[in-house]
C-alpha cells in the first residue's frame, strides 16, 4: 500500500411517501405536464410529510447505507451532512443525525453548497480519511426543498423535490493509480459573483425569515453547461483517463437537458447515464447519492467500474468526483 483511499463500502437512500405529479402541479400554477417534461424531464417529485424534517430523511438514508456497508454507529467517527434546508438555523442537522444514530464520539457537521453539496461533503470526508483523521465516515445529502419553494412561482416550484441519500467511506489502501478502488479524485469550485442568479431571499441575519428560492433559470442553465464541462475534464485529466473509461455518469439531477449536454460533450451514450430526474425532480444535495443508491441496488454499478459524479448549484458552486466502485 502506498496511499490511503476512501472506499465507498455502502450506500442508501430514502424518499418521502407522498408523490406530487406534474398534473397536480398544473392545478396549482399555470403550467402543464408537457411543458415540465419537455423543458426538464421531470414527471413527479416526492414531498416530505407535515412534520417530516431533513434530519428524518437523512437518518433513514444513513441507516440504509450503514446496513449496506455492515457498519454500526460505534464504527463511525465522522458525519458530514450536505444540506441547504437544515432542521434549524443551528445546531447542524448532522449533530441531530449523530444523536439519533446513537453515535457518541467523533465529529458531525453540515456543509452548505446547495446542489453541489454532496460533492463538497464527499470531498471534505475524503480528505479527512486521506489525512488519517477518519477511518469510517458517513456522508449524507438530505433536503426538504418543498419548505423553501414559493408554490405560486411556476418558474421554480415545478423543479424541486425532497429526499436523502447517504454513503459510508472507509479507509483502505491503494497503489496510488487510477486502477485503485475508492475515491480517485475530487474537484470543487465556487464563484460568489453569481449569488443573485440562484439564492433564497431570507435568512437569520438578513430577514429573520426562512425565505423562498429565487432563480434566473436560463442564466443558471448557461453557466451549468460550461462549468460542468470544465470540472469533468479536470477530473479526467487529474487521473489521466479518457472519457471512454467512464462506466457510469451519475450527475446531479437538475434538468435532463443539462445532463444530456454533459453526456454529449463526454461522448457517452445515454445508456451509461444514471437518470432519476423524472421520478425525483431536483433534490439538490440528495440527488447524486439517491441516483447512486438506485444504480447500486439494481445491479447496474459493478465492482471495479469507474463512476463520474458531477454537480452545480447556487453560489455558484460546482464539483466532480471520480470513484472506482
Ligand atoms: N410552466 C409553463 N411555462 C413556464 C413555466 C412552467 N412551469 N416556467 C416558466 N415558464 C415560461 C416562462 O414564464 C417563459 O414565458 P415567457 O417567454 O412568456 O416569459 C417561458 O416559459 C420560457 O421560459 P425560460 O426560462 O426561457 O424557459 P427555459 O427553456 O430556459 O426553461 C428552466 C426553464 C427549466 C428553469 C431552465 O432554464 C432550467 O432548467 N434552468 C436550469 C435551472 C436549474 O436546473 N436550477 C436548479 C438549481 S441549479 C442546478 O441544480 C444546476
Amino acid at each position: 500500500m502506498t496511499v490511503i483511499r476512501s472506499l465507498i463500502t455502502g450506500c442508501g437512500s430514502y424518499l418521502p411517501e407522498r408523490i406530487l405529479t406534474n398534473n397536480e402541479l398544473a392545478r396549482m400554477v399555470e403550467t402543464t405536464d408537457e411543458w415540465i417534461v419537455e423543458r426538464t424531464g421531470i414527471r413527479q417529485r416526492h414531498i416530505a410529510a407535515e412534520g417530516e424534517t431533513t434530519a428524518d430523511l437523512a437518518c433513514r438514508a444513513a441507516e440504509a447505507a450503514m446496513k449496506h456497508a455492515g457498519v454500526s454507529a460505534s464504527d463511525l467517527d465522522l458525519i458530514v451532512v450536505a444540506t441547504a434546508t437544515p432542521d434549524n438555523t443551528f445546531p447542524a442537522t448532522a449533530t441531530k443525525v449523530q444523536a439519533r444514530l446513537g453515535m457518541t464520539g467523533g465529529a458531525a457537521f453540515d456543509v452548505q453548497a446547495v446542489c453541489s453539496g454532496f460533492i463538497y461533503a464527499l470531498a471534505v470526508a475524503d480528505n479527512f480519511v486521506k489525512a488519517g483523521q477518519s477511518r469510517c465516515a458517513l456522508v449524507i445529502g438530505a433536503e426538504t426543498f418543498s419548505r423553501i419553494l414559493d408554490w405560486t412561482d411556476r418558474n421554480t416550484c415545478v423543479l424541486f423535490g425532497d429526499g436523502a441519500g447517504a454513503v459510508i467511506l472507509q479507509a483502505g489502501g491503494g497503489a496510488g493509480d487510477a486502477a485503485d478502488r475508492g475515491i480517485l479524485t475530487t474537484h470543487i469550485h465556487s464563484d460568489g459573483r453569481h449569488h443573485d442568479l440562484l439564492y433564497v431571499d431570507g435568512g437569520p441575519s438578513t430577514t429573520q425569515t426562512v425565505g423562498h428560492l429565487r432563480m434566473s433559470g436560463r442564466e443558471v442553465f448557461r453557466h451549468a453547461v460550461v462549468n460542468l464541462a470544465q470540472v469533468v475534464d479536470e477530473a479526467l485529466a487529474a487521473v489521466d483517463l479518457p472519457a471512454s473509461a467512464i462506466d457510469w455518469l451519475i450527475p446531479h439531477q437538475a434538468n435532463k437537458r443539462i445532463i444530456d449536454g454533459t453526456a454529449r460533450k463526454l461522448g457517452l451514450p445515454m445508456e451509461k447515464v444514471v437518470l432519476t430526474v423524472a421520478k425525483h425532480g431536483n433534490t439538490s444535495a440528495a440527488s447524486i447519492p439517491l441516483a447512486l443508491a438506485e444504480a447500486v441496488q439494481d445491479g447496474r454499478v459493478q465492482r471495479g467500474q469507474l463512476l463520474l459524479l458531477e454537480a452545480m448549484g447556487g453560489g455558484f458552486t460546482w464539483g466532480s468526483a471520480l470513484v472506482r466502485w
